[in-house]
């Protein structure tokens, strides 16, 4: 019996017809000599009937169970009056079976392969396979093939190709480990497995290649989180001759694209653009939410002449206001959430129909209580919660609580908020390494206006880069980049690369600029971030058909493993495993 139809196709204009149906059984329920079985398959469920009339299968029918893979032939009918199921496109028909074929039985199934049910995550990938049976899972992962055609349409609209890099190269500084293969034929030597396609791309614009993109898989051996991936996507793309507006505009255009075709949905552009310097000063942070408001207010210069030693000592001082009477008890519960989130304190002040008012108001006369209420703009009711530290602490309680706040009290507005964030500084100092290292990577152009600060102030440089946040995510990042070996090298130097050590590392890459280079920039996107935010899942790991899990292991077929001594052997290796 070949199947005509799916089991998420049969409408009432299908009465009547003799059909043949394949697919899993959902589930059963017998009622009264009768059973009914949800048949499911990739496309929908539909009703099956088994009446004692056909015997035989009757028989078979009732020892049918959870996930066993059947194909029936049939005849449709009409829903009796008041058992017709609206949540179906199939809810209106039945199919009164005739036939029937037993292709696969199952065992029962250690996870249940129903939505509703909340199931333990290791166990989850483990069965990958029949978690990736359930409906939502599968609606996930063909709104990823949507985009990724929609993400196809524009870009080669617009006469980008689609190119592939190599996975077995040599190393890209992203900033995270790479993951490392053995080389066989050359004993003692490496493969890195990508970070990202980063300096293939460029290599491509070199190549006068113009426009590239690829949906590009990257390795990183970092820590993981809820929205990060050892094995994650990219939305890969360069191009040449343009600048950090010629990107923008165009990846403006894109999203627009892509939110109109899957998503029905139109997006105002252009998008709100702020410097990193601002989105500090703002939010705390590079990664604005910008749903909500209660921004950051700086009140380091108000507060510096008060009596309160906390403050005036301080570095810096920012307060949020929020527009909510809170009790003693909520306060209390928030400064225990500032200091378990490394603030020393929060220090906060009510404001009443009698001014502010805190055990803390008797050391700011009168004069800097106005200042203050003039600053942050503190109506009747609300409260100033307010953090003094450096600025790296202050700014990142503050910008967390801000979210903390906004979610607990209810002021995000749904929606998809992008913004960008330009300007960035092209260096930062890593505490670890002792050393500058570069925000974005060591192949971003800085602004032509601070070249001449590389020597002398490298920290001071801002680089031509820009992310790409949407709702507090930062969902894509880029930037132009060095096309000139000169430049190139000064950064090495301020980034503390020798010559010797450049010339080891990128030494292809320096050598390929020499060659009439065009000047070339792009940006990539986490695929997989997309995807969750626009599903509304927390974590990358609902959409991606098979993720690792929080221990960077792949359960469902034990990956990483051992591998034998022979293996070990033809490449040359010897385990030197820390002892336990
Ligand atoms: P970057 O390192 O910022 O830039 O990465 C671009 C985007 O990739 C996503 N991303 C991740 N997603 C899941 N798991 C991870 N571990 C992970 N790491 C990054 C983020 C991020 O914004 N070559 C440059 C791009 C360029 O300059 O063109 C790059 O890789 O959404
Ligand atoms: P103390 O003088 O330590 O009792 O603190 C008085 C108030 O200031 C308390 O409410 C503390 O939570 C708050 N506080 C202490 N240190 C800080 C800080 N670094 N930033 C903001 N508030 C603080």
């Amino acid at each position: 019996m070949k199947r005509t139809h799916t089991c998420g196709e049969l409408t009432e204009k299908n009465i009547k017809e003799e059909v043949v149906l394949a697919g899993w059984c959902h589930a059963r329920r017998d009622h009264g000599g009768v059973i009914f079985v949800d048949l499911r398959d990739r496309y929908g469920i539909t009703q099956i009937v088994f009446e004692p009339k056909f015997k035989e299968i009757f028989k078979i029918a009732e020892h049918l169970r959870r996930e066993d893979l059947i194909s029936i032939k049939g005849k449709v009918r009409k829903r009796p009056k008041g058992l017709e199921n609206p949540k179906l496109k199939t809810g209106k028909i039945e199919v009164l079976v005739n036939n029937l074929e037993v292709l696969n039985k199952s065992e029962t199934p250690p996870i249940e392969v129903d939505d509703r049910v909340v199931l333990n995550e290791d166990i989850r990938l483990k069965y990958r396979y029949l978690d990736l049976r359930r409906p939502i899972m599968q609606k996930n992962l063909i709104f990823r093939h949507n985009i990724v055609q929609a993400v196809r349409e524009f870009l080669n609209k617009e006469g980008f190709l689609e190119i592939e890099t190599p996975l077995l190269i040599r190393h890209t500084p992203e900033g995270a480990r790479d993951y490392v293969v053995p080389s066989r034929i050359h004993p003692g030597k490496f493969y890195s497995l990508p970070q990202s396609p980063q300096l293939y791309k460029q290599l491509l614009m070199i190549a006068g290649l113009d426009k590239y993109y690829q949906i590009a898989r990257c390795l990183r051996d970092e820590d993981l989180r809820a929205d990060r991936q050892p094995e994650f996507t990219q939305i890969d793309l360069e191009m040449s001759f343009v600048d950090e507006e010629d990107i923008i505009k165009l990846n403006e255009k894109f999203l627009q694209h892509i939110f109109k075709a899957v998503l029905k949905k139109n997006l105002k552009i252009p998008f709100p653009k702020i410097s990193y310097k601002e989105s500090m000063e703002r939010y705390g942070t590079d990664k604005p939410d910008t749903r909500f408001g209660l921004e950051l207010i700086n009140v380091t210069d108000i507060v510096k002449k008060s009596d309160f030693l906390v403050f005036n000592k301080a570095e810096l001082v920012k307060c949020i206001c929020l527009e909510k009477e809170l009790s003693r008890n909520e306060i209390d519960s928030w400064i225990n959430w500032a200091i378990k989130n490394g603030a020393k304190g929060l220090a906060w002040m009510k404001v009443t129909d009698k001014g502010l008012e805190s055990s803390i108001v008797k050391y700011f006369d009168k004069k800097i209580q106005t200042e203050l209420l003039k600053k942050t703009n503190a109506k009747k009711g609300s409260i100033l919660f307010f953090v003094a530290d450096e600025p790296k602490i202050v700014n990142e309680v503050l910008s967390k609580l801000r979210v903390e706040l906004a979610k607990k009290y209810g002021l995000i507005k749904e929606g998809f908020n992008f913004i960008w964030i330009t300007d960035f500084p092209m260096f930062e100092y890593s505490e670890e390494e002792k050393r500058l290292v570069a925000l974005h990577h060591p192949f971003t152009m800085p602004k032509e206006q601070d070249i001449k600060l590389l020597d002398k102030n490298p920290e001071k440089v801002r680089a031509k880069a820009y992310d790409i946040i949407l709702n507090g995510v930062e969902l894509g990042g880029g930037s132009i980049r060095i096309h000139k070996q000169d430049i190139q090298e000064k950064v090495f130097k301020a980034l503390g690369i020798d010559k010797k050590e450049a010339e080891k590392k990128f030494g292809f890459l320096l050598e390929a600029l020499k060659y009439g280079a065009p000047p070339h920039g792009g940006i990539a996107y986490g695929l997989d971030r997309l995807l969750a935010i626009l599903t509304g899942n927390d974590s990358i790991r609902e959409v991606i058909a098979f993720p690792k899990n929080k221990a960077a292991q792949s359960l469902v077929d034990g990956a990483p493993s051992e591998i034998e001594e022979k293996q070990l052997k033809e490449l040359g290796l010897k385990l030197d495993l820390p002892k336990k």
